[in-house]
């Protein structure tokens, strides 16, 4: 078992009504698979993938991965345990503009303190890989959004983390691009990475193995 979630209830407190952002939310996720999140805009996808991810926190229930009480964590380990084993790639591929792309990628490894030469051989093996060396010295606001995205996905790759974690990942897509990414996802799954994604897409959602479907920030169980 990778990850579990028991009883999971988010809330914000309005006007002293407390609103409800996840409810009651349980889930099981074991290692090699590869899940789609579906449901309406506002029904708590982005919520659970940040939950899931450990950048957001929660009120009440039990999140255990790889057999670590999550819930019971200080912020510090629990951010170690994040900067180890999860990988994110945003919607809006959040990259620092004042970076160049092989700066971008690099990040991660900084904040694990990768020694430089080592780095560097990772880098490379990453640029190569999505077949962006020609890339490494522009700045996002140089590329495509299909480029950007794949920046943001070896980003995400970079530390080699056991989960990766995609919030609507080709939402600023055009279908070609859409495809190279979810070609992309289905290759790393398959070499072994799990892999959880909030989609719209009924298209991209078929390349998971699971669906999930939200209703309300609560799952309707299957
Ligand atoms: N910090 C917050 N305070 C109040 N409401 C929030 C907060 N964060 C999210 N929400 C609300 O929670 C619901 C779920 O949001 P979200 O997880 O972004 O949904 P999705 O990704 O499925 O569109 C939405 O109605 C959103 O407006
Ligand atoms: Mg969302």
């Amino acid at each position: 078992m990778l990850l579990e979630l028991n009883n999971i209830f988010k809330w914000v407190t309005q006007g002293g009504n407390r609103i409800f952002l996840l409810k009651d939310i349980n889930l099981k996720v074991e290692e090699g698979e590869f899940i789609s999140i579906m449901g309406p805009s506002g029904s708590g996808k982005s919520t659970l993938l940040n939950v899931i991810g450990m950048l957001d926190n929660f009120q009440e229930g039990e999140y255990n991965f790889l057999g670590e009480s999550v819930h019971a964590m200080k912020e510090k380990n629990r951010s170690k345990l994040y900067k180890v084993y999860i990988g994110f790639v945003f919607q809006a591929y959040h990259l620092i503009d004042e970076l160049t792309v092989y700066e971008n990628i690099e990040t991660p490894l900084l904040y694990k303190n990768v020694k430089s030469a080592e780095r560097k051989a990772l880098v490379a093996d990453m640029l190569d890989r999505f077949n962006i060396v020609g890339k490494k010295d522009l700045f996002p606001s140089q590329l495509s959004g299909g480029q950007q995205q794949l920046v943001g996905v070896a980003r995400a790759l970079i530390a080699k983390p056991k989960l990766l974690l995609a919030d609507e990942p080709t939402g600023n897509l055009n279908s070609k691009q859409s495809e190279e990414i979810m070609e992309l996802f289905k290759e790393l799954n398959q070499e072994g990475v799990t892999i959880i994604q909030a989609t719209h897409s009924e298209s991209n959602a078929a390349y998971g193995s699971r669906v999930l479907h939200l209703l309300d920030g609560g799952r309707n169980h299957i």
